[in-house]
């Protein structure tokens, strides 16, 4: 099998990869340009590097279980004289060699590197594919067998043509090669597959006529829901090593804005997602709503600052989703969840009566943003049970680990955060900046509700954040209760905090049963 994958991406290779045995680095999208700062080698051959905005990156796959080499040289000083790998878990061993840094490991990760004063430098590893499609197998429909252009010089029809003609054949998959496609709304259909090559980029318009406007929101315009699937659907999976492009800096700053969901599973059971980068989200970029069952993997979501709400990963009113192996950069929030009112503002296209959500995990995740890491809320119109963020990272956030029960008056219960590792914080959100926010507040009349049972264990606080860590609720009815925090390290001690106050858990108005429970 490995003998089988290695031949594989070889031969893919010969036509548009960089390899060597194990490690695939994508063809750099014509549209990107490279890092102006930084050049990467893996066991001595180039990675494809792009420069962004406020960071680099560097995608690739590798196979695990071998120690590889990574050496980071500086393209643009000639010497190191400091630097940092988060996440600081990983306690990556590195040297320095001129103006290389050097490291070895035996694992795909997703690292932010920073080297002196330069934009930090994203790697973002994946263990290698295992699933390619074979192009010649009858139930695999090639978009450049339905016209699409793959030059990028036209937005094309050809991408939906194929989904369209996969469509009522279970098990087919829609294959995407390297290129640059400029797609209009794509609507995936049950039982069908769509597969994203490395260096295969599907790219938003700049124009907003060439979407369906599927809501409108107050304060911002019109908005889509990008990349959906079909509603009444099951068993979809998106997956492969390519690029979702929102262009965000382009259609948020348009005249009047437009916005957009870049993906969207919706009204779908088991919907799959791995090993995916999506970029340049306008609004929130990946959506799963009113969706049961669903496995997100190996995704990668790298957004600008400079653009309002372009949340990581939402999970909206579904049930039984898991997050594994997350990394997103993000304005404003990393990893959240909601329930929405019905058929308001950005919920009118929602198919169904508003759901309670269910049994939700974010696992071995990465949180780089300016608002909340990992959070529930704002909406709890709906109910919100059973919440798990675990094994997590926050390299910096304004808050790290919170729930905010803002708007509706429905319950949020059984939330738990747990091997949690809070690297930095900065900045403020709302007036909040802290390790841990559990609030309950009334905006605009749009309600108030409880949150019972909220379990923060095992959490490395290297910073706690300037201000109070509050776990207050709004008044008698709508109070915050059994709160359960312990083995909290905070900065760099080996013994876990022994009172609230060295937590500063200080602002705890209307709440009940917190205690601190060390093991
Ligand atoms: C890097 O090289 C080492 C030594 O040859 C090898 O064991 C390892 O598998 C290589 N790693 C990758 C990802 O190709
Ligand atoms: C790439 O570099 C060229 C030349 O400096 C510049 O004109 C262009 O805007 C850059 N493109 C991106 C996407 O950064
Ligand atoms: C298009 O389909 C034909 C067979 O119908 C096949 O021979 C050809 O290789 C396909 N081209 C692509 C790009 O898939
Ligand atoms: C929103 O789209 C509608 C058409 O769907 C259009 O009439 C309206 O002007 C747009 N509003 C804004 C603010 O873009
Ligand atoms: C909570 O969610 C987890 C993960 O989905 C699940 O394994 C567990 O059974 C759920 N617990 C309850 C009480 O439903
Ligand atoms: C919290 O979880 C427990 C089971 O672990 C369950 O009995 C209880 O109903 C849940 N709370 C709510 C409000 O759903
Ligand atoms: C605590 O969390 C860290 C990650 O932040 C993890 O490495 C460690 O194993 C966890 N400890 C326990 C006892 O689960
Ligand atoms: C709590 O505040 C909400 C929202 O203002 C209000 O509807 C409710 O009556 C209040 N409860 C109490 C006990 O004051
Ligand atoms: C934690 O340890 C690091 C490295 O040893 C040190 O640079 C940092 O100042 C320490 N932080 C605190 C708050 O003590």
């Amino acid at each position: 099998m490995r003998f089988f994958n290695q031949l594989v991406a070889v031969c893919i290779s010969l036509l548009v990869a960089t390899t060597s045995a194990g490690f695939v680095s994508y063809p750099r999208p014509s549209i990107y340009n490279k890092s102006a700062h930084f050049s990467l080698k893996v066991n001595g051959t180039y990675a494809y590097t792009v420069s962004y905005a406020g960071y680099d990156y560097v995608q690739l796959s590798m196979d695990e279980g071998h120690p590889t080499e990574f050496r980071i040289a500086l393209t643009d000083e000639s010497s190191i004289t400091s630097y940092n790998i988060s996440p600081l878990k990983t306690s990556i061993p590195a040297t320095v060699d001129g103006n290389e840094l050097v490291f070895t490991v035996t694992t795909a990760n997703y690292l932010i590197v920073e080297i002196n004063d330069e934009k930090k430098f994203i790697i973002l590893a994946d263990p290698s594919e295992t699933d390619v499609p074979d192009t010649t197998a009858s139930n695999v429909y090639n978009v450049l067998n339905y016209t699409a252009d793959n030059t990028g010089a036209t937005t094309t029809k050809g991408v939906q043509a194929a989904l369209d003609a996969a469509e009522g054949h279970a098990g087919s998959i829609v294959y995407v090669p390297p290129g640059l496609y400029i797609v209009p709304n794509l609507y995936i259909h049950s039982q069908t597959s769509l597969y994203l090559a490395g260096g295969a980029v599907l790219r938003m318009s700049d124009n907003p006529d060439d979407y369906k406007h599927d809501f409108y929101k107050s304060g911002d315009g019109n908005g889509t829901w990008w990349i959906r699937t079909d509603a009444d659907s099951k068993d979809i999976k998106v997956y492969g090593r390519g690029t979702i492009d929102g262009n965000g800096q382009t259609i948020f700053h348009l005249e009047p804005r437009f916005i957009a969901d870049l993906l969207v599973p919706v009204g779908t059971t088991n919907f799959k997602c791995d090993g995916i980068l999506v970029r340049d989200a306008s609004f929130w970029a990946v959506v799963p709503i009113q969706v049961t069952t669903a496995s997100i993997t190996n995704i990668k979501i790298l957004d600008r600052f400079n653009i309002g709400q372009n949340d990581g990963i939402d999970v909206v009113e579904s049930t039984d989703v898991t997050i594994d192996r997350a990394i997103a950069i993000t304005n404003d929030d990393s990893f959240s969840t909601k329930t929405w009112p019905y058929n308001v503002g950005t919920t009118v296209p929602y198919p169904y009566k508003p759901r309670p959500l269910r049994n939700v995990v974010f696992n071995n995740c990465i949180a780089w943003t300016n608002c909340y890491g990992y959070k529930v809320g704002q909406g709890i119109y709906e109910s919100q049970d059973n919440v798990t963020f675990t094994n997590s990272v926050v390299y910096t956030a304004a808050v790290g680990l919170g729930i905010d029960h803002k708007f509706g008056t429905s319950t949020v219960s059984n939330v738990s955060f747990t091997n949690m590792d809070i690297e930095g914080l900065h900045g403020t959100n709302f007036g909040h900046a802290t390790w841990l926010a559990v609030l309950v507040e009334l905006d605009n009349g749009a309600g108030v509700g409880p949150v019972e049972g909220v379990l923060v264990n095992n959490v490395t606080a290297r910073v706690l954040g300037k201000y109070n860590s509050l776990v207050q609720g709004y008044n008698s009815s709508a109070m915050v209760s059994d709160v359960t925090i312990g083995n909290v390290y905070v900065h760099n001690s080996t013994v876990p905090a022994k009172t609230l106050a060295d937590i500063k858990v200080l602002d705890t108005d209307y709440s009940e049963g917190i205690k601190l429970v060390n093991n």
